[in-house]
């Protein structure tokens, strides 16, 4: 029996923390939303509130923008050695792991994800990426270019290259790993010397809060990192048009990010997105079943499916159909779907009652267009916003399910005959091009695969494997960019040629 979300007692420090109403960070100080106004956070398990955070608007964008230009232009930041830099950075690793325990917690309460799933990937993986960025600091390099200039016969010149920091960031993230985006995006800004406007999806606005209070306590000075909590219309709005932004930074939507686009194009800001998926998962007869079933399972319930690169489309060999997608479909039935907060909780409720919604229209529009649920399709009652883990067969490619990204634990099977064109065109078949996987015991197969699927990521016979060396990012509507590894770097610098005659 799993505990219901009124048994689980929280950490005093967890408890502390939400019950003060949480203000914005504006240039080192935490400070009410200029209007006045709050927005209540709620807890998914129950659907109760649990906490209340000021409602950043149009002006305290402005304010935070106006505190991040001075603290980038003026200050002890750019006057920084990037060696100090680099230990401020490795410190809010530190911080994070210091305080791993209460983080995960504030995670699960706020976005209702298994704590064992905070305490072994969120937290540590944001903590990683801190650490990761923190030695980059000191090696942003340029070049030195020999170069000709033919009209300049004779002349001698010095010419090199110097990376600097793109600026001013706006940086919008989403809820589905509220620290961990976080965490993706401040890194490499702050490696790199920028200074950064961060705003939390509404939804899960907590732990991004809190780790405000790490990023203060591990020295960074005031106006470096701003966080305006609100909503997307107006604060991110506002943030991804504002004229003192160099460069915006976003993780959600596809929809929304074609209107960050667009605010942004007006004053021709740089501009990196990652967006949603709809990733192919592809199972070949000669794949290590059992691996094979456990892994393209947890590839869409991993995060109860609200993963952008979540393996929602699963392509299975003909011979091997039913025995994997049964074996899948067990799987489902397995898992124990509870409060986060329960050590014993496999599964979460969805974020929202805006989501919880969401995905069940995905599940009836898809069994009334004519696919059929091996397991699963059904709401779970109660309180809070539960959903069955789903895998639907029977679909057509012109399905809804097929087509959109439903962002919850609903996977469809498809069977397919060959490893040949047919494939290939299948699992290519979206606007997205997020991730994609492969399952199969023959290498030269599976390279040969992976090499033709249009994707930022191929995981061959794994899934879900994040490293912060490791970029990522989408092919097509999936996004512009690549977050992590040293190409989040070109994300967050500019290089500037410097050209001397001797
Ligand atoms: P969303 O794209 O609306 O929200 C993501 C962030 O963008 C939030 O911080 C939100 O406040 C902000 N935002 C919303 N409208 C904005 C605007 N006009 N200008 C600037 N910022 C804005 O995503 P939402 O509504 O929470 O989820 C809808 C769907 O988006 C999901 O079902 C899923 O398919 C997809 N999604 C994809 C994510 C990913 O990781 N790629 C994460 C979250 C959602
Ligand atoms: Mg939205």
């Amino acid at each position: 029996m799993l505990a219901t979300a009124e048994e689980i007692r929280l950490d005093d420090r967890v408890t502390d923390f939400v019950m003060k109403g949480r203000k914005l960070l504006i240039g080192g100080r935490w400070v009410d939303a200029a209007s006045g106004r709050t927005f209540p956070v709620y807890n998914p398990a129950t659907g109760e509130v649990i906490a209340h955070v000021a409602e950043g608007g149009k002006q305290d964008i402005d304010r935070a923008v106006t505190a991040a230009r001075r603290a980038y232009e003026s200050g002890p930041w750019p006057r920084l050695t990037p060696s100090e830099r680099g230990r401020l950075v490795w410190k809010l690793g530190d911080l994070i792991l210091e305080h791993l325990e209460e983080l995960a917690e504030l995670e699960s309460l706020d976005n209702g994800k298994p704590i064992t799933v905070a305490r072994a990937a969120d937290v540590p993986l944001a903590a990683d990426l801190f650490h990761y960025m923190a030695g980059w600091a000191t090696k942003l390099e340029g070049n030195t270019i020999p170069i000709s200039v033919p009209y300049a016969r004779g002349a001698q010149f010095h010419a090199y290259t110097v990376r600097e920091p793109v600026g001013v960031v706006g940086q919008i993230i989403p809820w589905n790993f509220p620290l961990l985006m976080a965490a993706w995006k401040l890194g490499p800004a702050l490696a790199t010397g920028c200074t950064v406007v961060l705003k939390p999806a509404e939804e899960t606005p907590l732990s991004a809060l809190r780790l405000g209070e790490l990023i203060q306590e591990a020295g960074f000075p005031e106006g470096v990192v701003n966080i305006v909590t609100g909503f997307g219309e107006p604060a991110g709005a506002a943030l991804a048009a504002h004229p003192g932004i160099d460069k915006v930074a976003f993780t959600g939507s596809t929809e929304v990010g074609k209107l960050i686009l667009r605010a942004a194009a007006n004053d021709l800001k740089k501009v990196s997105l990652e967006l949603g998926g709809k990733s192919p998962n592809v199972v070949l007869r000669d794949a290590d079943l059992d691996i094979a079933t456990k892994g393209t399972a947890s590839a869409i319930f991993f995060n109860h499916g609200q993963c952008c690169c979540a393996g929602s489309r699963l392509f299975v060999q003909e011979s091997i159909f039913d025995k994997l997608v049964g074996g899948v479909a067990d799987e489902a039935k397995k898992l124990k779907v509870g409060p986060g907060l329960d050590p014993n909780t496999q599964m979460g409720p969805m974020v929202s009652e805006i989501q919880y919604n969401r995905v069940w229209n995905y599940i009836e529009s898809g069994l009334s267009e004519g696919a059929k649920a091996v397991t699963g399709g059904r709401q779970l009652g109660g309180k809070g916003y539960f959903l069955e883990p789903t895998v639907l067969v029977d679909t057509k490619p012109s399905m809804k399910v097929i087509r959109e990204e439903i962002f919850g634990p609903v996977v469809a099977a498809i069977p397919f005959k060959e490893l040949d064109d047919d494939l290939v065109r299948a699992a290519n078949d979206s606007v997205y091009g997020l991730a994609a996987g492969v399952w199969s015991r023959d290498i030269s197969k599976a390279h040969l695969l992976a090499g033709k699927l249009k994707a930022g990521t191929v995981w061959v016979n794994c899934y879900n494997i994040f490293d912060a060396a490791l970029p990522f990012g989408g092919y097509k509507q999936s996004g512009w960019g690549r977050e992590m590894g040293h190409d989040a770097l070109d994300l967050y610098t500019q290089k500037k040629a410097v050209c001397a005659a001797l």
